[in-house]
């Protein structure tokens, strides 16, 4: 079966010492065995904490990222690092558009594609983050600019591929403090865009999809039953190792309860999407 991701980005957040700690719970957690074998778990800390946090978790199957790099080569690129420096630094994913950088730090399409395109370069599996703004939203584009966000991300790949291609649909009106979590309706829109642009561009590479924005212990189990998702990506509410592994219990509880169910049909999710969103 595949494996249902579970992930954390510590976004600009830890001192070497709290990481450390972070780090030191997760592993003690996996070696008492109570982190359920079904979910992978990924972190993403900072740049500065990448390789103590490698250290700290060699041979506990949780895999670690980075939350962003610089596409180009080794160089004089000053504030940057590369591909290759994250790679170095333990890093097997790699975050890139998250909604934060598309706002705060004006990362623009040309530039995740770039990315994007490095990231497979060097090996890294890249964690594309697409998601709409509420004007977006609330102007009835999400559709086209959730399928224009992704097919630009994936477009400059040329022949490469991923071992692995992590996506997540994180609408930004629903990350961070004053985010509000997507409906199951939103979220399933969102989700079916992603699937299909996939299917459509990159049908030969192995993808999951997450859903990322506000999710939390008291609603992870809801979206994992109620949608066609691979996994969950979440900020605040994983800060804390305790916080991620309460996370992780639930998602194990409602994915038994989900195999129970009937397989969902596929055709009834993508006939939410209209029929071309380019
Ligand atoms: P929050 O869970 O804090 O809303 O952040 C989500 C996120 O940005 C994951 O990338």
């Amino acid at each position: 079966m595949a494996p249902f991701w579970l992930g954390t980005s510590w976004k600009m957040t830890k001192t070497l010492d709290e990481a450390a700690a972070y780090a030191d719970d997760l592993r003690s957690a996996v070696e008492a065995g109570s982190v359920p074998p079904e979910v992978r778990l990924f972190v993403l800390p900072a740049a500065t904490a990448l390789a103590s946090v490698r250290d700290r978790l060699a041979g506990t199957g949780v895999a670690l990222g980075s939350q962003n790099a610089h596409p180009g080569p080794d160089g004089a690129v000053t504030g940057e690092v590369s591909m290759s420096m994250v790679r170095d630094a333990g890093a097997s994913i790699v975050e890139i558009g998250h909604a934060e950088r598309r706002t705060l730090l004006s990362e623009t399409d040309d530039m995740v594609a770039d990315k994007v395109a490095a990231a497979v370069s060097a090996g890294l599996r890249p964690l594309i983050c697409v998601g709409e703004t509420s004007a977006e939203r609330a102007g009835g584009v999400t559709q086209d600019v959730l399928a224009r966000q992704l097919r630009h991300a994936l477009s400059r790949l040329g022949t490469l591929r991923p071992i692995e291609l992590l996506v997540a649909y994180e609408p930004h009106w629903a990350i961070g403090d004053g985010g509000r979590t997507a409906t199951p309706g939103e979220a399933a829109e969102g989700l079916a865009v992603v699937r299909r642009v996939l299917a459509e561009d990159l049908a030969d590479t192995p993808t999951a999809v997450l859903y990322g924005g506000s999710v939390h212990a008291g609603n992870a189990a809801g979206l994992v039953t109620g949608l066609d998702v691979d996994g969950l990506f979440v900020g605040r509410a994983a800060w804390t190792a305790p916080g991620l592994l309460d996370i992780a219990r639930r998602c194990h509880d409602a994915l038994r309860r989900r195999s129970l169910r009937q397989p969902r049909n596929p055709d009834l999710v993508s006939a939410i999407v209209r029929k071309d969103p380019r």
